[in-house]
């Protein structure tokens, strides 16, 4: 597994706003994830990013690619991952079970997928295209769910399994994503993790949510997966339980709006690794 190359179980997320104090501090955190889509097309923070890859074990989690695309993958974007991969070989390559494109259009948003045998083929088929291109294991990440569908017939846990049994991929389990959909869809958070595939699993997300009232229901609350907030207490909670049934993973800190002091990921990513110290140190 390529975690062995983590000095510690807890990263943060790489974002523009703190490259120039990443560089310079180089802070106690043991790697990073970035959205590719945020260097590739500007030479700068490109060129940050290969100098910090020369520091810290990085991981790719691409928000572009749409794996539960019904129109085919954007070649021309996986060609371009191809080539950050080769630049800075990560530890991970990572993205939604989610769409986000139709033909030639970009949607700025991971929209949701019915889980049905018609949808199993279409991700199975672009799990393998994406696999083959970079020529590596594809994490697919579990989605923070607002809705359902009337035509899903398997539940997400197997649809994972099934993906992973089709593919060879590996999965990325979002602990914070899990709390978020259980509220919304009125589910045991609990359940979810005892059923999920933890083989497959080799990497873990936290990241915060933000209550909203829901205009469908008025007075209910909708929770959105913003990770513009600290990460909520029960998020922790399940986190720990989480640990206890999957064993250790690497653990990332998402953070992407209302962005804060670097030291404030730093220490989130310290709370999470104090909650599975002391098995949680790699050598
Ligand atoms: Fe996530």
């Amino acid at each position: 597994m390529t975690s062995g190359r983590i000095s510690h179980t807890a990263g943060i997320g790489l974002r523009l706003a703190h490259l120039a104090e990443m560089v310079a501090t180089r802070p106690s955190t043991g790697w990073l994830e970035i959205h590719p889509e945020n260097f590739l097309a500007n030479p700068h923070a490109s060129e940050l990013l290969t100098e910090l890859a020369g520091h810290f074990p990085i991981s790719v989690h691409t928000v572009g690619l749409s794996i539960g695309s019904a129109t085919g993958l954007d070649k021309a974007h996986l060609r371009r991952i191809r080539s950050l991969v080769d630049a800075i070989d990560p530890i991970f390559i990572s993205g939604h079970l989610a769409w986000s494109t139709y033909q030639q259009e970009y949607l700025n948003d991971l929209l949701p997928l019915p889980y049905s045998e018609e949808t199993l083929r279409l991700v199975t088929e672009n799990v393998n295209e994406v696999q083959d291109a970079l020529c590596r294991p594809y994490l697919i990440e579990n989605p923070a769910s607002y809705v359902g569908f009337h035509p899903s017939t398997i539940k997400e846990t197997e649809f994972l399994s099934e993906i992973v049994r089709r593919t060879g991929c590996e999965l990325l389990c979002d602990v914070s994503n899990i709390v978020v959909s259980a509220h919304n869809m009125g589910y045991d958070a609990h359940e979810y993790i005892d059923e999920f595939p933890a083989d497959a699993i080799a990497e873990i997300h936290l990241g915060g949510f933000t209550p909203e009232e829901d205009p469908a229901t008025r007075g209910a609350e909708l929770w959105i997966d913003t990770h513009a907030a600290t990460i909520a207490e029960r998020s922790w909670d399940l986190y720990a339980y989480a640990i206890r049934r999957f064993g250790t993973r690497p653990t990332l800190i998402e953070w992407d709006n209302d962005i804060p002091p670097l030291s404030t990921l730093v220490a989130e990513a310290t709370k999470a690794d104090r909650i599975v110290q002391p098995e949680s140190r790699y050598a």
